[in-house]
């Protein structure tokens, strides 16, 4: 038998039964050297709780997340609450001498983001931020093939992420559209850490950007018969500076809740004189490179299970979202256990800081209509 990992879950909302679900069919994976169980699970609204009911483990169900904190079996614990909340209780979570994986974004601005990374310094505890899209078979190649400089001289490059349920007037608000609970930075606390996270493990690290952030509706329904307003940034389109292999070229990074027709396309683009690669998780398993020679290609292939970790699922078949939510887990547990070697790692608490530096500087050039140092 592996040895076992405690889990307590903090948010039972859409993303904290994602991750017990991706903890129930963990004997799809076979090679991870430990095997999580979900002990605790803490919602403050009790109706949030009964789905956990149903789950193998039979975890503990409370409404107060201190007494999650207080049970001395839990050792990590995941936080998926809005994003106001993200400081508070990652500091508690820490403070309770518990290891975390904290959702994105890290707290809700950067002063947030600086004070709990003070707060993982201090505490010593295993710290990452939750960001699944690098965990794609596509995104594990395009990483290496990146990492390895086989562009040629580089051109341009662009990741984004794009949705489009919010198009919807009808679709009621809820605490991702309002400031004061989603942050200031609105799509970019949102989506932001998903189209950061490959640039910033290749070390292309935005210098300066020029930022464009537009809204949609200012007022959907509350839900109560009334209407609510909606004062968040909906769409972003960062035009940033990066080095990429010794040259500075434009890098794009793309955020959009309001882009019609795409439900969950993460995407990266990138052009070089002699190679290139293109993805979009729109056409889920195709991969494009480019090829210049007497003739200039774009070849395809489609990609099959090709994951990080292996799992009892043919090579032919292909991965959806659910399974790169486990192998982040994968990842994350392997890590904590000291047995990562060189498979890919989820985001780092100074990978998350340096989202936030990006996300102040897009808000300051918006304002300011000019290129921003970040
Ligand atoms: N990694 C991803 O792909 C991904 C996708 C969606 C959301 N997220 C992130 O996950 C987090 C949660 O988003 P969501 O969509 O699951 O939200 P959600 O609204 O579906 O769920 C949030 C839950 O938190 C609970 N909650 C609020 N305050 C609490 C408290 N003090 N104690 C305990 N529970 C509390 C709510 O009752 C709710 O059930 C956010 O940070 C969001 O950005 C990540």
């Amino acid at each position: 038998m592996k040895p076992t990992v405690s889990i307590g879950i903090i948010g039972g909302g859409l993303m904290g039964r994602e991750i017990a679900s991706a903890f129930a069919r963990w004997c799809a994976l076979t090679d991870v050297p430990v095997t999580p169980r979900l002990a605790v699970v803490a919602d403050l609204n009790p109706a949030a709780l009964e789905w956990f009911k149903e789950l193998p483990d039979a975890p503990k169900l409370v409404t107060d997340y201190k007494e999650l904190l207080a049970d001395p079996a839990v050792e990590v614990v995941y936080v998926a609450v809005p994003h106001h909340l993200h400081e508070k209780l990652y500091c508690d979570v820490l403070a309770a001498g518990k290891d975390l994986l904290a959702e994105k974004p890290f707290g809700i601005d950067l002063a947030a983001a600086r004070r709990i990374e003070a707060a993982v310094r201090a505490s010593g505890r295993f710290v990452r931020c939750s960001s699944e899209f690098p965990f794609l078979p596509g995104a594990l190649r395009a990483f290496d093939y990146l990492k390895e400089n086989r562009l040629g001289m580089p051109l341009h490059a662009v990741f984004g992420f794009h949705h489009s349920s919010d198009l919807d007037p009808t679709k009621p608000a809820n605490w991702k559209r309002q400031s004061a609970s989603c942050g200031e930075i609105g799509v970019l606390g949102d989506l932001g850490m998903h189209a950061c996270h490959l640039p910033l493990r290749l070390g292309w690290r935005p210098t300066k950007v020029m930022a464009q952030l537009t809204r949609g509706y200012a007022e959907r329904p509350d839900g109560k018969g009334g209407m609510a307003t909606c004062d968040t940034w909906d769409n972003a389109l960062l035009h940033t500076w990066a080095t990429v292999h010794g040259h500075e070229i434009p890098l794009r990074l793309e955020m959009k809740r309001l882009a019609p027709g795409a439900t969950n396309s993460w995407f990266i683009e990138v052009h070089g004189t002699e190679g290139g690669l293109r993805l979009n998780t729109s056409d889920w398993k195709a991969f494009e490179l480019f090829e210049r020679g007497k003739e200039q290609w774009w070849k395809r292939t489609d990609l099959g299970f090709g994951v990080e970790f292996k799992t009892i699922t043919g090579g032919i078949f292909e991965p959806g979202f659910p399974d790169l939510i486990q192998q982040m887990w994968a990842s994350y547990l392997t890590e904590r256990a000291g047995l990562l070697g060189a498979r890919f790692g989820c985001a780092t608490v100074e990978e998350a800081v340096a989202t936030h530096e990006i996300f102040a500087a897009a808000l300051e050039s918006q304002r300011e209509s000019k290129v921003v140092a970040c």
